[in-house]
């Protein structure tokens, strides 16, 4: 659309001439604060382990994850999301809720550490800690047992709130985990700690890399009947109400990028703060192709970041939040 009296010279075009026009000017704007890191720690290691399908991401030892959330504060990011790796996994997933597994430790320390100044956010599945790599609890003849894993999630949300998580971030995408989960809590006091569903997960293929990062691919069959299926958008909505529902206090669309309609329709939909996963497979796709100088790595990175944004989701985890946090200050 053309505007003003010169024709052919359209008005978007004048405010776009110079850099202070277009940052005076953005609809969408990104900051630090929106921005969250996913942290793998990882018991019974010495050294930080690289993961090889996500170059620059490692499994933190409990000492350079609390170094790591030094940088991140200090880069001035809104919070951290924490992955747990035990050395022991078992049927039920014990060291998920071990006061003295790895996940719980790393919360104490730093919770201690930081106090308040980061959001400290406990992801909360078995799949890390089960030997079949299942979210929830098997039945002998292989099927995920939706019932009774309600009562492993309640009591990992109480273990990980006690460690001192600010907020618990249901992945599992079990039906009434969220009413579960805020039922233990508030029966434990926690009457005050917020739940981020993760609301709208989809069955994908961009999980691949987080499956090395976090050791919990499953060991039989996939998790496509717990997960959504990536045709279904009603669905989602129907997954964020039921969420809504059962209390969950701001609600996830995951992933991001192929799933920016969703977050879009959810956005628009409900009233809650609206977050995005911008998943392993999709750090891992860009930087690949980064690094065989395809693409420009830090405006892609920064566009795909704003691209979330501005499909209306207010906040952002990403594993390059430290990084964008930099390069945005
Ligand atoms: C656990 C969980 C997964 C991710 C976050 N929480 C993996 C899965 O569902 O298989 C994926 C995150 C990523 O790919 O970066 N349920």
């Amino acid at each position: 659309m053309s505007g003003g009296s010169s024709p052919g010279f359209a008005r978007g075009r004048r405010l776009r001439s110079t850099p202070a026009l277009r940052r005076l000017t953005a609809q969408t704007r990104l900051a630090p604060a929106d921005l969250v890191l996913p942290v793998f720690v990882k018991e019974g290691i010495d050294e930080p382990q690289p993961i090889s399908s996500m170059p620059g991401v490692v499994q933190h030892t409990t000492d350079s994850l609390r170094k790591a959330a030094h940088e991140a504060a200090e880069a001035g990011i809104g919070g951290l999301i924490l992955f747990g790796i035990p050395s022991e996994k078992d049927a039920v997933g014990s060291q998920a809720d071990a006061a003295d597994g790895t996940v719980n430790v790393a919360l104490q320390q730093l919770r201690a550490d930081l106090g308040d100044e980061l959001v400290l956010m406990a992801d909360l599945c078995l799949c890390e800690y089960t030997d079949h790599g299942h979210c929830g609890l098997v039945t002998p003849a292989g099927v995920v047992d939706n019932d009774p894993t309600l009562d492993r999630y309640a009591a990992v949300a109480i273990a990980q709130a006690q460690a001192g998580a600010h907020v618990i971030a249901p992945s599992g995408m079990m039906d009434g985990q969220v009413a579960a989960i805020r039922r233990a809590l508030d029966g434990a006091a926690f009457q005050e700690t917020p739940i981020l569903a993760y609301a709208a997960k989809y069955a994908s293929g961009f999980y691949g890399p987080f499956r090395e990062a976090a050791e919990g691919a499953p060991q039989f069959g996939d998790r496509s009947t717990y997960q959504m299926d990536p045709p279904n958008a009603d669905e989602a909505l129907r997954e964020v109400a039921q969420d809504l529902a059962e209390g969950a206090d701001a609600v996830m669309v995951k992933p991001a990028l192929p799933y920016l309609d969703i977050v879009a329709r959810v956005a628009d939909a409900v009233d809650v703060p609206v977050s995005a996963y911008q998943v392993s497979g999709e750090y891992a796709m860009l930087e690949a192709a980064a690094a065989n100088g395809w693409v420009d790595r830090q405006r892609a990175v920064l566009e795909t970041l704003t691209a979330i944004r501005r499909a209306g989701a207010g906040t952002v985890l990403t594993y390059w939040a430290v990084e964008a946090a930099r390069w945005l200050r």
